[in-house]
C-alpha cells in the first residue's frame, strides 16, 4: 500500500501534480484545501463571517462536510481562499477535518492499494508515515500569473491586468503568511520531503521529476 503526501504553496503545481499521479498509478487523489474553502463557502454563504463563535460554527459545518460537494460548488474564489486560510488556523476545525481526510487516506488505501493527499500539512501531520512526500514551491509571481491564467480574463486594458496581477500577488503573500506563521501544522516541508520548485518547469516536467523518484523506490 503507497502513500503519497503533497504539500506546498498556493499555485505551486501541487494539485496538478496530484491528479496526474492519480491518474498514472490509479490511486485516489484528494484536495485538502477544499475541505477547509467548502466551510469557508459556508460561512460566507450562510453570512457567519462575523460571529464572535466562528471557530465553533466552522466545526459545525465540518462535521456535516460531504465529499460529493466538494465538486459541485465554487471554492476557487479570492473570498474563499482568503477566509479557508483564517479558519485554518482553529485547533479544533483542524481535528475535526483532520479526522476525515485520515479516514479517506484509509478507506482509499483498503480499497485501492494507495492514496495521494495533497495541502499544507500531510507529510507533517496527517501522513507522518507516508512512503513519499513531496514539497512543491515556485516564486510568488509565477503562482500569481498562474492563478491569473486559469481565471481566464480578457483584459481590455494592460493596467488592469497589471492590477489583478498585483492583487493576486499580494494575497496569496498574506496566505502563505497565515499558512507558514500559524502555531499548528504550519506549511513547512517534512525532514523527509523532496522538495522541488516549479518556477521554471512545467506540469509535464514535474510529473516525470516525481515519477522518477516514485519509480526508483518503489
Ligand atoms: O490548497 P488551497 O489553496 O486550496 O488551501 C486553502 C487554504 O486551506 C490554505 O490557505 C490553508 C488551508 N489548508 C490547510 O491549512 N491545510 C491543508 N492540509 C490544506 C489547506
Amino acid at each position: 500500500m503507497i502513500e503519497i503526501a503533497i504539500d506546498g504553496t498556493a499555485a505551486s503545481g501541487k494539485g496538478t501534480l496530484g491528479k496526474k499521479l492519480s491518474d498514472k498509478y490509479s490511486f485516489p487523489y484528494l484536495d485538502t484545501g477544499l475541505l477547509y474553502r467548502k466551510v469557508a463557502h459556508e460561512l460566507i454563504k450562510d453570512n457567519k463571517i462575523n460571529t464572535t463563535k466562528l471557530e465553533q460554527t466552522s466545526c459545525d459545518f465540518a462535521m456535516i462536510l460531504n465529499f460529493k460537494e466538494l465538486k459541485n460548488t465554487n471554492l476557487r474564489t479570492e473570498d474563499v481562499a482568503k477566509l479557508a486560510s483564517k479558519i485554518a488556523t482553529f485547533p479544533n476545525l483542524r481535528k475535526i477535518l483532520n479526522n476525515k481526510q485520515k479516514e479517506f487516506n484509509n478507506s482509499s488505501k483498503k480499497k485501492f492499494g494507495g492514496c495521494i493527499l495533497d495541502g499544507r500539512d500531510i507529510g507533517t501531520t496527517i501522513l507522518p508515515n507516508a512512503d513519499f512526500k513531496f514539497y512543491i514551491t515556485a516564486s510568488l509571481e509565477i503562482r500569481a500569473k498562474r492563478r491569473l491564467l486559469e481565471k481566464n480574463i480578457s483584459f481590455l486594458h494592460e493596467n488592469d491586468e497589471k492590477c489583478m496581477l498585483q492583487a493576486l500577488m499580494n494575497n496569496m503573500r498574506e496566505r502563505d503568511r497565515l499558512d507558514s506563521n500559524r502555531k499548528i501544522s504550519p506549511l513547512i516541508p517534512a525532514k523527509d520531503a523532496y522538495v522541488i520548485d516549479t518556477t521554471s518547469i512545467n506540469p509535464e516536467e514535474l510529473l516525470l521529476k516525481v515519477a522518477d523518484i516514485i519509480e526508483r523506490k518503489k
